[in-house]
This record gives C-alpha cells, structure tokens and sequence, in this order.
C-alpha cells in the first residue's frame, strides 16, 4: 500500500543525511522556528517548499481558506505555542489567489459543514460589498477579496491576547499578509505589516 510513498520518504531521509549527516538528529532534540506559516489546506501552497524552508525552520499551521478565527481552538493552540514557546519572531498569514474555499463562500451553493467555517469570509464581502462589486471581472473579483480575507486574518492575529500580551511584555514578532499566486510561484507582501499593539485598528 502507497509503496511509491514509502519509496520517495526513504530517498528524501537518504538524501537528507548524506547532505548533513546530523540532520534528523539535531532536529530530533528541539526544533527553533523563527516562523508561523497559516496558510491554505489547498495542495498547490506548499509551505516550506515557497519560502526554501527545511524542516525545522517554519511552525506551520493550515486549514481551509486560511483562517485565524478568534473561537478555533486548533488555530489558537497552534499561535500559542508558537508565541509564548517557540517564540517564533514572524506570522505569516498566506493566502492565495484562486482559492476555492474564497470562491465557495460566496457562490451561494450549500455545502454543509464548510460553509459555517467559511462564514468570515462572507462577512468580510458583505463589509466590502460596494468595492468588490465593482471589480466587473469575476475572478479579479475573488482575487481582491482573497486579499481582504488575508488582511482580516492578520487583523485577527494581531488583535488575539496572546500576541497582544507578547508585545506588552515586549517581545520582538511582527504578523504579516502574503497572498501566493499559483500561476507563477510568487508571493505578494500586502504590506499590511503589524509590529505593535497601536497599528491593529487601521487594518480593514
Ligand atoms: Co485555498
């Protein structure tokens, strides 16, 4: 079963070790990320592999969409560890464009389960409504507001108590907002960029 997996894990751990034959060892005792990475479940946004990361170096945290939904436990046990043990010194939300879970929250097709989860995202289309329905072209459209999705998720980041109580007690960490193209491999700082408690409330 799935022997082609288990074939490429044991060419990857041997590459691995003859490049650094300590790897797995170092790696074994404490891992030291500087990063969160929240990003897409989607597999085309693969982590480590966008930024050249190995393992070891990004804390990464993934769900539909993208989201750091201020009542998820998963997504806040994951920030907590992250800040207050880790102390990683960046979040990186990530979108993308072209994100089925943007695009399924608002096409007005009932999925079920999900469409509760990607309930924020209608709110912040509705909040933004004007704006994007003046984009005319359809997927221009969801590009924006995969953006804006972006930026209240760093919003939410930003404005959580554990991040809130990190900057009190003064320590150094900064939440930034990417979005990732599919179509090139790039991605796109939005410049939304929040390194203090004062800077939270001009975010959209
Ligand atoms: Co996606």
């Amino acid at each position: 079963m799935l022997d082609h997996l288990k074939a490429n894990n044991r060419a990857w751990s041997q590459r691995m070790v003859a490049a650094d034959a300590g790897f797995f060892r170092r790696l074994e005792r404490q891992q030291a990320p500087q990063y969160l990475w929240i990003g897409c479940s989607d597999s085309r946004v693969p982590a480590n592999e966008i930024v050249g990361l190995d393992p070891g170096e990004l804390f990464v945290h993934r769900n539909v969409a993208n989201l750091a939904p201020p009542q998820d436990a998963n997504y806040l046990s994951v920030l907590q560890f992250a800040v207050d043990v880790l102390r990683v010194k960046h979040v990186i939300v990530v979108g993308h464009y072209g994100c089925g879970g943007v695009g399924a929250a608002v096409d007005g097709t009932r999925r079920g389960l999900v469409d509760h989860w990607l309930h924020p995202i209608r709110e912040v289309y509705h909040e933004h409504r004007q704006a994007l329905e003046a984009i005319p072209d359809q997927s221009a459209r969801l590009d924006r507001l995969c953006e804006l999705n972006v930026i209240r998720q760093v919003k939410n980041v930003a404005s959580d108590v554990f991040v809130q109580d990190a900057w009190a007690r003064g320590q150094d960490l900064q939440v930034h907002g990417w979005v990732y193209a599919l179509g090139n491999g790039l991605v796109r700082d939005l410049e939304v960029t929040v390194g203090g408690p004062q800077a939270v409330e001009n975010l959209g």
